[in-house]
């Protein structure tokens, strides 16, 4: 059986102090030690919040990394700078980071290989805008996407992965895919790894979905047969999540 894995997207949310607050009042409402929980955070939170989680079962994630090692990158931040604080999550290509910061498939590939090579978990993300889903090529689109985020990614490597399926048009709108329409897509996500690797790492991967995930509609998504859990936007900002986390 796969473990779930629930994780908050703060997005640019949240000062360091306010973040700290935030994780005290969420602390209690999340405890479940049979889902794995994680909180992605803006980078100059992430040592407040690392600090804070101490003790408990929430980790800390980040919400971006470059692929380079070090050097001339402005305002870039290092696979190592997050290993040396202990980060062990790090979204990469989320639709929002593709929309607004020229992230690319390719770019998506040499993160997610980077951040293999030091250790760090990505929650890999893949989505369709709402224009591919009206022409019918939501399942094309998405198998590129994964086809090339897994580029020189080994088998080992790609079952500890992290794939979080988050249709672009649902993302912060409230328009909740419909759990058929998730289920769909991150089965067919799981097929393609199944054709890219093996059978053993497709089941072994975890596979989220994620757009307007609430505590209304968490229970019927985490219970897909494909669905493994969630990466969750504004909901994760507030005590709903701890209804989120305990779906169940
Ligand atoms: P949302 O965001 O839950 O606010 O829709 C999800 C995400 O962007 O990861």
């Amino acid at each position: 059986m796969r473990r779930k894995i629930i994780a908050g997207n703060w997005k640019m949310n949240k000062t360091p102090s306010e973040t700290v607050k935030l994780i005290e009042e969420l602390k209690p409402l999340v405890k479940n030690d049979e889902v794995d929980v994680v909180f992605c955070v803006p980078a100059v939170s992430l040592i407040p919040a690392l600090e804070a989680v101490k003790g408990t079962n929430i980790e800390i994630g980040a919400e971006n990394m470059f692929y380079e090692e070090s050097g001339a990158y402005t305002g870039e931040i290092a696979p190592n700078m997050l290993t040396d604080i202990g980060v062990k999550y790090v979204i990469i290509g989320h639709s929002e980071r593709r929309e607004y910061f020229a992230e690319t498939d390719e770019t998506v590939n040499k993160k997610v290989l980077k951040a293999f090579e030091h250790g760090i978990t990505p929650i890999i993300c893949c989505g369709e805008s709402l224009t591919q889903r009206e022409q019918g090529i939501t399942i094309d689109w998405i198998r590129m996407q994964i086809k090339i985020a897994f580029l020189n990614v080994t088998a080992e490597q790609a079952k500890k992965a992290v794939i979080a399926y988050e249709p672009i048009w649902a993302i912060g709108t409230g328009k909740v895919a419909t759990t058929e329409q998730a289920e769909e897509v991150c089965a067919a996500i799981r097929t393609c790894i199944g054709e890219l690797y093996d059978a053993a790492t497709a089941e072994a991967i975890r596979i989220q979905y994620g757009g307007s995930v609430s505590a209304a509609s968490a229970p019927e998504l985490f219970t897909q047969a494909n669905i493994d859990g969630g990466l969750v936007g504004g909901a994760s900002l507030k005590p709903d999540f701890g209804k989120i986390v305990n779906y169940k």
